[in-house]
């Protein structure tokens, strides 16, 4: 919890690590698989509490599939950052405050985006041995993904006026990773879309994505993400930073 104003304004109160925990615990081991590596969607995220949990239990399984030589991709460095790349891109989160999503305000330096990397770098160093620093391209394939996966924005379809908040046409990307060579295949949705066809879909687990695949954008080697420069990552629509009077 920052503050009361922001408590008020936007019901900010974060879920503590051991009930998210627990939370997690209810879902069944398949979603952690290292691959197809299950989509999960945040609509509240916060400075990500819930992302984090879910970006370390897949890492975790990609650790364990890679020291027992089950990594759909191959055995190896190169195999084992293209599933790590494939678990970050799994996870989708929106929040209406830049301060939880971005960061680098007074009060809130570390926001969801750089939790995640600061993980994924991490995990790059004490599990296989490898430093990343911005110009390694398997970083800057990770920044592209949080950039592009972690938006802010309103969840909710209308203001307090009726009028359209424009959540509908919050652009989206699909990815789809392809192990035999180390590649991935980009496609725009929207999150309109994605909620509508969750409202149409009976299905008791959530998949992000409706299986009739919208256009492909790019395709490429995993860590060459960031060359797909042309995919623009979603506008800041209205973003909030709700930090004065804090206390
Ligand atoms: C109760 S907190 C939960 C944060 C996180 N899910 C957790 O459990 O730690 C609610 C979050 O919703 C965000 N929020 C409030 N109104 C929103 C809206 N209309 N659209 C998207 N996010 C919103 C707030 O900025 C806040 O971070």
């Amino acid at each position: 919890m920052k503050s009361s104003e922001r408590v008020r304004d936007l019901g900010e109160v974060f879920t503590p690590n051991a009930t998210v925990q627990d939370m997690l615990d209810l879902l069944p081991e398949t979603m952690w698989v290292s691959h197809p590596s299950p989509t999960f969607l945040e609509p509240a995220c916060g400075d990500g509490n819930f992302l984090v949990a879910i970006l370390d239990r897949k890492l975790d399984r990609i650790s364990e599939d890679l020291a027992n030589g089950m990594l759909a991709a191959g055995d190896g460095v190169d195999a084992a950052q293209f599933h790590a790349l494939e678990a970050l891109a799994s996870i989708y989160a929106v929040d209406i405050s830049t301060d939880n999503i971005v960061g680098g305000t007074p009060g809130h330096e570390i926001g969801a985006r750089s939790r995640l990397l600061t993980m994924f770098t991490e995990w790059n160093y004490e599990v296989l041995g490898r430093r990343l620093n911005d110009r390694s391209l398997v970083l800057r394939s990770a920044n592209w993904i949080v950039e592009h996966n972690l938006i802010v924005g309103n969840m909710l379809p209308f203001d307090t006026a009726w009028k359209s908040t424009g959540r509908d046409l919050i652009p989206l990307i699909e990815y789809s990773w392809e192990p035999r060579d180390l590649s991935v295949s980009l496609s725009k949705t929207t999150l309109g879309d994605v909620i509508a066809s969750e409202d149409a879909k009976t299905a008791t687990m959530l998949s992000l994505f409706s299986p009739v695949g919208p256009e492909q954008l790019w395709r490429g080697k995993a860590t060459n993400l960031s060359d797909a420069d042309h995919v623009e990552a979603p506008k800041l629509r209205g973003p909030i930073r709700n930090g004065a009077g804090r206390h």
